[in-house]
């Protein structure tokens, strides 16, 4: 029997983005969008237009390089904010508005101020405004795992009425249990006279670990639009992951009676992207994505496997794209194979002289380390990508003395706004030295949040990714750096985060 289509929804780019720390620069949200056009995802929420003109400019050039997937931005139910997204989204093959307000008590009585008719009226000008642009609009009424049903049934099918064809049901704040979840989306389809005239999406968020275990019950209960994000990254404690979602309907497919159209061959490259990208490290034992996903540690396990792959394992490794990882370039590869490769991985350099410039850094690269994989091409671009964007701190040098039984030394050179700087410092090891050493130049008062190390590929040549997290009032920033010494690699992730944290193009946040 022919199965209906679950469309996936990927939001990475804009609720992934969320994440304290996660924000991405224009090339990193391009490199990402067309990994996801590649994986076949159906709609891609691009940004929120209307944040900061860095934001606008992103969904832009995303809308116009996309071809195969449609391109979506979100806004708040304002006339100003959903101009923006039509004005960004005009030249997409195919655009989306998606548009929001709040509909539980607690959110209209605490944060708008407004009472359930202000809110309803305020929802359908905004439907009204957003078919100006397109006639592919989305309606989500934030914190409707938190609403009233008999509110919730009006004001979709208000929303409905005045032309809304998608109509998401947020579990905003991640409060639902799946039971509950999956009889609301029942309730809604139900009693919502028009509810045949729109597709019922879900977008659910973790912080009870539920958000993919709601999103399944929805579906199947109805919804066939499943919004998620690579890796689960999301605001708080993230969406629902997308992979999670894609494989779970794949490898049940005797329970859902849908499918999406996704590539899943592409699952672990995306992932891999986006976590290199925002430095949010995927945890070893995570699902279909972790390192440990498929491997068997036990005897038994592996002795069941060795047997019958079926006997310990649901999901093949190469379905999601393990298998990708291969040995692709080495010492000896020329200009075009690394061009050809970059371009196949996604990344299209615009110039020569930006192509060159990466050439340099592989065949620097290359000179230490013997095999450069896919993950090592994508951090050669974004440590490229950092340099040209944060003009204002560079690292010139840097020396470090380490020896047993002697405290660690480090004399840091830094490029500020063109001028050379030293410092030196001592410190616990190594990394700590550097950094007291680059914090005496640059005199931030930053403080730092997070440092992890993660080796890109396997073996002692690996490169270290290095993600640094720093703070600075109730702004937050990840820093990131790849380098085969971790320690060049920290002073690098470091810097970068510097340079972001002083940057002063703020975003609105867009569930204010
Ligand atoms: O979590 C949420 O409610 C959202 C909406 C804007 C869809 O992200
Ligand atoms: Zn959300």
């Amino acid at each position: 029997m022919k199965k209906e289509k679950l469309i996936i929804f990927d939001t990475t780019l804009r609720d992934g983005e969320q994440s304290p720390g996660a924000s991405m620069q224009a090339d990193e949200k391009m490199r990402i969008a067309k990994m996801l056009e590649k994986m076949n995802v159906d709609i891609i929420e691009a940004g929120f237009p209307a944040a900061s003109p860095g934001d606008f400019k992103a969904v832009e050039s995303i809308a116009k390089t996309i071809k195969d997937s449609t391109i979506c931005g979100l806004s708040r139910a304002l006339d100003k904010d959903i101009d923006r997204v039509g004005e960004a989204i005009k030249n997409a093959n195919s655009g989306r508005i998606h548009t929001f307000i709040a509909t539980s008590d607690i959110h209209m009585e605490k944060k708008l101020n407004m009472n359930p008719e202000q809110v309803t009226e305020q929802a359908i000008k905004a439907v009204k405004r957003a078919r100006k642009w397109t006639d592919n609009v989305e309606f989500s009424a934030e914190d409707a795992g938190r609403t009233r049903v008999e509110f919730l049934i009006q004001i979709i099918e208000k929303a409905i009425d005045a032309g809304a064809t998608t109509i998401n049901i947020p579990d905003t704040v991640g409060y639902n249990l799946p039971h509950q979840f999956g009889d609301l989306i029942k309730t809604l389809i139900n009693e919502v006279p028009n509810s045949d005239k729109a597709i019922f999406s879900v977008h659910c968020h973790n912080d009870l670990g539920l958000a993919v275990a709601n999103s399944l019950s929805a579906v199947i209960n109805g919804a066939r639009q499943v919004e998620c994000t690579i890796n689960g990254l999301g605001e708080r404690a993230g969406n629902a992951a997308l992979e999670e979602i894609v494989m779970s309907v794949r490898t049940r497919s005797d329970i859902f009676n849908c499918d999406t159209n996704i590539d899943s061959s592409f699952i672990v490259p995306a992932s891999k992207l986006v976590a290199g990208i925002t430095g949010f490290a995927v945890q070893p034992n995570k699902s279909i994505v972790g390192a440990n996903a498929f491997a068997h540690e036990a005897g038994i396990h592996q002795d069941g496997v060795l047997k019958s792959r079926e006997t310990y394992e649901i999901m093949q490794a190469q379905d999601v794209g393990w298998d990708k990882n291969k040995l692709v370039l080495g010492k000896h590869s020329g200009r075009n194979a690394f061009k050809k490769r970059l371009s196949e991985i996604g990344v299209d350099l615009k110039s020569d002289t930006e192509l060159n410039e990466a050439f340099a850094r592989f065949k620097n690269l290359a000179d230490k380390k013997h095999e450069i994989f896919d993950e090592d091409l994508q951090a050669i671009i974004s440590d490229q990508v950092s340099d040209e964007f944060d003009e204002c701190i560079k690292l010139v040098s840097l020396k470090v003395c380490c020896e047993t039984g002697e405290i660690p030394k480090s004399v840091v050179v830094l490029n500020i706004d063109g001028v050379e700087q030293k410092g030196q410092s001592s410190g616990g090891g190594a990394v700590d030295a550097t950094f007291q050493a680059i914090k005496k130049i640059t005199r931030s008062d930053a403080t730092l949040q997070l440092y992890s190390v993660n080796s890109i590929t396997s073996g002692t040549d690996s490169q270290g990714e290095v993600t640094t997290r720093l703070q600075l009032g109730n702004r937050i920033v990840n820093g990131q750096g790849a380098d085969t010494d971790i320690v060049i690699a920290s002073a690098k992730s470091y810097i970068n985060a510097l340079n972001k944290i002083h940057l002063k193009d703020l975003k609105k946040h867009p569930q204010i």
